[in-house]
């Protein structure tokens, strides 16, 4: 809720682009929020709207949360628009939103900074808050925010499970400790985590072996820290929607939403960044001073390396697949494609074939290399990567790694399969 900017409505009938009008709104510099349409009017006041958006989803078909709203939004006093078969794009809502309505374009990053570090401040007063960073731009931004309004009230976490991938470690203590300042925890806890995943080949028995080691170690440094009151934690607008915890229709359950406050018990969670979207998120953080090696990092799954090492999970693999994996995002970065690959990396796969060097029979391990063009992640298309690209990086993985006798590329779209191998 933003009471300090013009609100938009909107409300979402179930389509599967429901993000889509929000995010036309957002690049207007205009604040809104999506809420189902079966919010009910008391919710819908509360955000006292200036105008109200009905999204139902031209391009597919049945809305799955019905076709009346719950609240009649002609009750609210303010002017409505039907997106029922018009285009979801900014040929409908600006003239809507600017000429109609009069809206004021005022929501900006810097507009956003200010307050969200305000708004920090006065939900922690005068207590102590604890931050999780894994290095990816939610948690960055969030740290970079918390530590503006906190200083040393701020007790930052990085727990570097040996799952990340190569040289993150140092380059999140270096950008964090050096360039910001910011006192980072540096648990180094692979050993415990390879301990605790001897011998364990199961994905599912992994993340959850994973997860709860996380929880493990993160409680032991929050007891450290003096157990902080607030608990700081990079969820975005989508992780909201899409669980629908707003009302709305659950997509998939996201692992950063509820679980981990309850089970430490802390007296408030503090979550800056949960109306904004991924690439907003990216705005935020290039503003703030944050390198484009964090503000534009591809997302990297929590469980990290252990569900991209097929089968059991050993120190030797994870440095196999951390040297494969390195030479392939240098050269998917060298070859210009990291914008029209969401996400891309390599798999070492549980597969061994036979090989040839220096007139010798090997049995290397064979790596699968994955990269993904999509839009939400729930569907994707692998990149038709360019034959040369993929030549070159094979040959550098084999003669960089020599435990490697095999690189495949992976032509599956999702669906049927997933992005990730495990
Ligand atoms: P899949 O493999 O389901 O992945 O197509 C969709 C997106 O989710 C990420 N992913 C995870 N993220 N914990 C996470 O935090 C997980 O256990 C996990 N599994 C998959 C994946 O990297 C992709 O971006």
């Amino acid at each position: 809720m933003n009471r300090q900017h013009d609100t938009v409505v909107i409300l979402d009938f179930g389509a599967i682009n429901s993000q889509a009008a929000a995010k036309v709104v957002r690049a207007l510099e205009i604040y809104c929020e999506v809420l189902p349409c079966t919010a009910d009017a008391a919710r819908i006041a509360a955000l006292e709207p200036r105008a109200i958006v009905l999204q139902r989803g031209p391009e597919c078909g049945a809305a799955t949360l019905g076709r009346e709203p719950a609240a009649d939004p002609a009750a609210f006093g303010v002017p409505v628009l039907d997106l029922d078969g018009l285009p979801c794009d900014e040929s409908a809502l600006r003239p809507f939103l600017l000429d109609r309505c009069g809206l004021k374009r005022d929501w900006t990053v810097e507009s956003f900074v200010e307050e969200a570090v305000a708004g920090i401040r006065e939900t922690v007063g005068d207590r102590g808050a604890l931050l999780a960073m894994s290095g990816g731009v939610d948690s960055s931004v969030c740290a970079v925010l918390a530590h503006r309004a906190l200083g040393e009230r701020l007790t930052c976490v990085f727990v570097d499970h040996g799952l990340m991938r190569k040289d993150e470690p140092a380059e999140i203590c270096r950008v964090f400790g050096d360039r910001f300042g910011i006192p980072l925890r540096h648990v180094e806890a692979e050993g415990r985590f390879l301990a605790r995943l001897a011998g364990v080949t199961d994905p599912e028995r992994k993340r959850m072996i994973i997860g709860e080691e996380f929880i493990r170690v993160f409680e032991e440094e929050a007891r450290a820290a003096g157990a902080p009151e607030f608990l700081v934690q990079g969820t975005i607008y989508p992780d909201i929607i899409e669980s629908g915890l707003d009302g709305g229709k659950p997509v998939k359950a996201h692992h950063n939403v509820g679980g981990l406050p309850e089970r430490i018990g802390f007296a408030g969670l503090v979550e800056p960044l949960k109306y904004l979207f991924k690439d907003e998120v990216r705005k935020v953080a290039l503003a703030l001073g944050l390198p484009p090696s964090i503000a534009m990092r591809q997302p990297f799954p929590g469980p990290g390396l252990g569900v991209r090492c097929i089968g059991e999970i050993t120190g030797e693999k994870l440095d196999i697949l951390r040297e494969a994996d390195a030479v392939f995002r240098e050269a998917v970065a060298e070859a210009g494609l990291e914008t029209e690959a969401g996400q891309y990396f390599a798999v070492l796969t549980g597969n061994r074939s036979v090989g040839v060097a220096d007139d010798a029979r090997t049995y290397g391990y064979t790596v699968a290399l994955r990269a993904v063009a999509t839009s939400d992640f729930m569907t994707a298309r692998f990149v038709k990567m360019p034959m040369e690209v993929l030549e070159a990086v094979s040959e550098r993985i084999t003669a960089a790694v020599p435990q490697v006798g095999r690189v495949v590329y992976d032509i599956t779209n999702k669906p049927p399969a997933t992005i990730e191998w495990e």
